[in-house]
């Protein structure tokens, strides 16, 4: 399965759980990262390190699309943190994926953000209609709602949002900053259990069809369609 996590807005959190989810899926394979950002925090991750429970390559260059395929080949599972803002990069990055999940801070503003990362997904859908994509709610913070025009937005695409949600937890900061993932640092932790569910949903998506149900839109939404 290649993975990635994709979001032109900064700072969502594509880079966190592409580590994480990695680590996960470590523990019980072969296991590569493509850091597909220049700003390269994936790769500054790995380079704290002496060993890393998975392999980590650079490729943030534009048609990076067929050196993902050839290399991800020789592993269980790829996962792919993707940049913001670099749309070329982006392409590729969607169009070698089989999964693209998309992260979301539960709030308006992340909406507006992903709406061209939407956008570039449905065109890479028309020529790989394979293509799965789901939105990750993800530095949720407390009980918030997920925003209205979140579920909005969903509905229309037609994309699930999954139900594992990630909320804002210092360990998950505290242990990139250390070169860990959240299963060294804090292996009982909430934080840790929310990655395995996240880990364990999109596995069961990608092995059974669509058990996540997409969430259903406002009036508004679905008069607009
Ligand atoms: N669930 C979380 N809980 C607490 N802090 C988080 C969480 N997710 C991300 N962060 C912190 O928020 C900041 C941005 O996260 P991250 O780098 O993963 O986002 P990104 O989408 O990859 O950003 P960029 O678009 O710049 O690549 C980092 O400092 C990270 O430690
Ligand atoms: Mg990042």
């Amino acid at each position: 399965m290649i993975l990635s996590f994709i979001n032109q807005k900064g700072g969502v959190g594509k880079s966190t759980l592409s580590i994480n989810v990695a680590a996960a899926l470590a523990r019980s394979s072969r296991v590569l990262l493509i850091d597909a950002d220049e700003q390269g925090s994936a790769s500054a991750w790995a380079s704290l390190r002496e060993e890393t429970p998975f392999q980590v390559v650079g490729m943030a260059r534009d048609n990076m699309a067929r050196d993902a395929l050839q290399i991800a080949a020789d592993f269980a599972h790829t996962v792919i943190d993707g940049p913001p803002r670099a749309q070329k990069i982006a392409r590729g990055v969607i169009i070698a994926s089989d999964v693209v999940l998309i992260p979301i801070e539960p709030s308006g503003l992340s909406t507006w953000a992903a709406v061209e990362t939407v956008g570039q997904v449905q065109e890479a859908q028309t020529i790989k209609p394979t293509l799965k994509c789901g939105f990750v709610v993800s530095r949720k913070i407390g009980q918030t709602v997920i925003g209205r025009e979140i579920r909005d937005m969903a509905a229309e695409q037609g994309f699930p949002i999954l139900q594992s949600e990630v909320l804002q937890r210092v360990p998950f900061a505290e242990s990139l900053t250390v070169g860990q993932s959240i299963f060294e640092y804090a292996p009982d932790s909430p934080a840790a259990r929310e990655i395995e569910a996240l880990v364990s949903e999109v596995g069961a998506w990608v092995k059974n069809g669509s058990k996540t149900k997409v969430q259903r839109g406002s009036k508004a939404a679905r008069s607009n369609r």
